[in-house]
């Protein structure tokens, strides 16, 4: 942070393989903000629970491992598994363990690190309940189709051998636990600019947010 200017917050949310995560690296490396993939503490928490051979569904596990995350747990080499995907939508569900990773997250987004001039944080909750005062909000959202295609050629690119309808039919589940659970559920927020990449190529994606950045957080005025 430089002075003591206010940090700005860029809240993104969105489904899996909305194209969220691409976007925000590339507005966080254009505007000079801290990036922080939150749904990487879910993966985590999960991750840690199935190696230690708990049930994700057990919250007295899976709230001990949010609270024992080390940063040392985000750099796992098990965190993008579709094991981990379902589990990490498993334990987000849960109160406890969504409220053992809010602190860190919001510390982050006010306190971004590197001497950046703010922070993007992408998610499920980012703009309803982690960022509420956020100065822009974005939800990314695609088709299940299309956002099924992404997964699975991400997936087959590092040797998977899922098949489309697999993936489509996991993304179904773990898009209906995100937004039907009881705490923080996946939703776009009232003052969420709704961003949908069915049809765009990621830098038309990036135009389109970088510009409402541009006008909503670093024009003056
Ligand atoms: O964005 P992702 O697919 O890596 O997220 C993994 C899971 O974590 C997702 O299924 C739901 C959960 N998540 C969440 O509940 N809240 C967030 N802010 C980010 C992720």
């Amino acid at each position: 942070m430089t002075g003591d200017r206010k940090a700005v917050v860029v809240a993104i949310d969105g489904p899996a393989a909305s194209g969220k995560g691409t976007l925000s690296r590339e507005l966080a490396a254009r505007f000079n903000l801290a990036h922080l993939d939150t749904g990487s503490l879910y993966r985590a928490v999960a991750a840690k629970v199935l190696a230690a051979g708990q049930d994700p569904k057990d919250p007295i596990a899976a709230e001990a491992a949010a609270r024992g995350l080390q940063s040392s747990d985000l750099q796992r080499s098990d965190l993008r598994t579709p094991e981990t995907a379902q589990a990490s939508s498993i334990v987000a569900g849960q109160a406890k363990v969504r409220a053992a990773l809010l602190d860190y997250q919001r510390r982050f987004a006010a306190r971004a690190p590197g001497g950046v001039v703010g922070a993007v944080l992408d998610g499920r909750d980012i703009g309803t309940v982690v960022c509420p005062d956020a100065d822009v909000k974005l939800f990314v959202t695609a088709s299940k189709e299309t956002r099924a295609l992404r997964r699975h050629k991400e997936l087959v690119e590092r040797g998977d051998k899922a098949t489309y309808d697999e993936v489509l039919e996991a993304m179904i589940a773990r898009d209906r636990r995100d937004s039907e659970r009881a705490t923080a559920p996946l939703e776009q927020a009232d003052d969420a600019h709704l961003l949908d990449t069915s049809e765009l190529g990621i830098e038309q994606a990036v135009a389109q947010a970088a510009a409402i950045i541009q006008r909503q957080a670093f024009s003056e005025g």
